[in-house]
């Protein structure tokens, strides 16, 4: 069975895709920053029975992404799933659109974002490359959003948070156009508004149904999908 490495697989839509592609018989190396905090992927990891293995990472950290892919030498990684996220302190589940506005940008929280949300899938495709092409699937997405899309910003603000995804999207493009000539796919996705702690409760999508859709999505990209931008129920977003 193929294997997938999920970031930020403790809470939210990376514990939904640990849960579901454990479910279908996939190997699983999910990452958390905490894993003693991470109890429900600990109790997921147990009754998996060794299928479900579970590593200490944090994305912002080079050096531990670097120790994790050495630690991981010779063993192929068919998907690389990208999906740790902040929106940092002001969140649109806490605040809405009057989250980091014009006028009041704290900016090492905006580093802080794009170091998460746009350098962390970066070091993480440049120290996993290796075991990706080594596999049968060769893919890597990110959890990108809609709201990092230029084109259909009709709204303002979020500047942090919307333009370190729009980075993120940038990065994934020439990727996808660099890492081409080894086979790998690469596209960024957009999981819907989904109810997660950073989504909130009133989100219209449930984390279940919008990481159903996205394993849809990832199944079925190829090299002609490759470098373009996707939603999860299938629909190609504008960059
Ligand atoms: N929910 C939505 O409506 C929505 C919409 C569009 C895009 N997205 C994107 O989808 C992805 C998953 O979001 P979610 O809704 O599941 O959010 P969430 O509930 O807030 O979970 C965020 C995840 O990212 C991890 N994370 C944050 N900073 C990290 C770091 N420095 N290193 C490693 N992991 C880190 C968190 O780990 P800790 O538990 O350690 O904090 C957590 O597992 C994110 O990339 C997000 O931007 C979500």
């Amino acid at each position: 069975m193929p294997t997938v490495l999920i970031t930020g697989a403790g809470r939210g839509l990376g514990l939904e895709f640990v849960r579901q592609y454990a479910a279908d018989g996939w190997t699983v190396i999910a990452t958390a920053r905490s894993p003693d905090r991470a109890t429900e992927l600990g109790t997921l990891a147990q009754a998996a029975g060794g299928r479900v293995k579970v590593h200490a990472l944090d994305v912002a950290d080079h050096a531990a992404i670097e120790a994790l892919a050495a630690r991981l030498a010779g063993v192929p990684i068919d998907l690389l799933i990208n999906n740790s996220g902040t929106m940092g302190k002001e969140s649109f589940a806490g605040q809405g659109m009057k989250a980091q506005r014009f006028g009041t940008s704290d900016y090492d929280e905006w580093a802080y974002q794009f170091r998460v949300n746009a350098l962390g899938p970066m070091k993480m495709a440049e120290a996993f490359v290796e075991h990706v092409a080594a596999s049968s699937q060769r893919k890597i997405v990110a959890l990108s959003t809609v709201m990092a899309s230029i084109g259909g910003n009709n709204l303002g603000g979020l500047y942090g948070y919307r333009s370190s995804k729009a980075a993120l999207n940038a990065i994934l493009k020439s990727m996808a156009l660099d890492l081409a000539r080894r086979a790998i796919i690469v596209a960024p996705l957009h999981p819907g508004w989904a109810a997660t702690e950073m989504g909130g409760a009133n989100a219209p999508v449930r984390p279940q149904h919008s990481v159903a859709g996205l394993r849809q999505v990832i199944a079925g990209l190829t090299k002609e999908k490759s470098g373009r931008f996707w939603q999860w129920d299938g629909k190609e977003l504008p960059w």
